[in-house]
C-alpha cells in the first residue's frame, strides 16, 4: 500500500507520517530530506544553488548516492530518519537553516526533481510506504491508495516551527519565523514545476485544532478502511 502525505511547512507531516508508518509497519519516506541533501551536496562542492546549470551538471557528474532508512538503536537522537549522502550521515546537517533555504532553491530545478522522483518511485514500488512531501499525491505516486493533504493556519505552523528551533537551542523571533514560513510557502505553491497543491482525491485534514495522536489515528483508520474495502479510483 502507498500512502502519500503532502502539505506546507510545519503542518506536522514528518511526525505524523512517521507515526502512521510505525503503526502500520510501513517504511517512512521523507522526500524533503532528499531535496535538503542535494542542497548539502552543492555546499560540499561549492556550487552556487541559484545556478541551475551548475546544480544539474553536479548531479549528472556525481549521480549522488542517497539512502534513507529508519534510525538504528545508536542513532536515536531525535531524528525522524537517517539520511546517508555519498556514504556520510547528514541527518542533522540537512536540518540547518542554510539547507532549508537551499532545498527551496534546488527543488525548482527539473533535473533535481527528476533525479529524486526516480528514487522515490523505486522506494514506493518495492514496499509499503508512507511518503511525505509536496508533490507526492500529485506527481510521484498519483495512484497511491490513500492521499492526504495536511494543512494548519500559518500562525499555528510558525508557533510549531519556533518550538522545534527552540528545542535545537535557538531562540528565533516569532514574526521572523512566520515571515520565512510564508515566503517558503509561496515559493512551494507558485513554482511552475510540480507546485504544492492538493491532489485529486486527497483527503484534506486541517491539523490546527487537532493533536498529533488524533491526526495519526484518523489516517491509520482511513488506511485500514481502504485496505479492507478498496479505494475510490482516481
Ligand atoms: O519538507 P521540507 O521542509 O524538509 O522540504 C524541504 C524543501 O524541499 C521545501 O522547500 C520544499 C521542497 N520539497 C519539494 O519541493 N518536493 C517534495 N516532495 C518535498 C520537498
Amino acid at each position: 500500500m502507498q500512502i502519500a502525505i503532502d502539505g506546507p511547512i510545519a503542518a506536522g507531516k514528518g511526525t505524523i507520517a512517521k507515526q502512521v508508518a510505525e503503526k502500520l509497519g510501513f517504511l517512512y519516506v521523507d522526500t524533503g530530506a532528499m531535496y535538503r541533501a542535494i542542497s548539502v551536496l552543492c555546499d560540499w562542492d561549492r556550487v552556487n544553488k541559484t545556478d541551475e546549470a551548475a546544480v544539474c551538471s553536479l548531479i549528472e557528474k556525481l549521480t549522488p548516492k542517497l539512502e534513507l532508512r529508519p534510525p538504528t538503536e545508536n542513532e536515536q537522537d531525535g531524528r525522524l530518519c537517517t539520511v546517508i549522502l555519498e556514504g556520510k550521515d547528514v541527518s542533522w546537517e540537512i536540518r540547518s537553516e542554510e539547507s532549508s533555504r537551499g532545498s527551496s532553491l534546488v527543488s525548482k530545478y527539473l533535473c533535481v526533481r527528476d533525479y529524486l522522483t526516480e528514487i522515490q518511485r523505486l522506494l514506493a514500488k518495492n514496499q509499503n510506504v508512507v511518503m511525505e512531501g509536496r508533490d507526492i499525491g500529485t506527481f510521484v505516486i498519483p495512484d497511491a491508495q490513500l492521499k492526504i493533504f495536511l494543512t494548519a493556519a500559518p500562525e499555528i505552523r510558525a508557533k510549531r516551527r519556533r518550538q522545534e528551533l527552540i528545542a535545537r537551542g535557538l531562540n528565533p523571533i516569532f514574526n521572523q519565523v512566520l515571515k520565512e514560513l510564508i515566503d517558503r510557502d509561496n515559493q512551494d505553491i507558485t513554482r511552475p514545476l510540480r507546485p504544492l497543491k492538493k491532489a485529486a482525491g486527497a483527503v484534506a485534514i486541517d491539523t490546527s485544532d487537532m493533536t498529533i495522536a488524533e491526526v495519526v489515528d484518523k489516517i491509520v483508520r482511513l488506511a485500514k478502511e481502504r485496505l479492507k474495502y478498496g479505494w475510490p479510483k482516481r
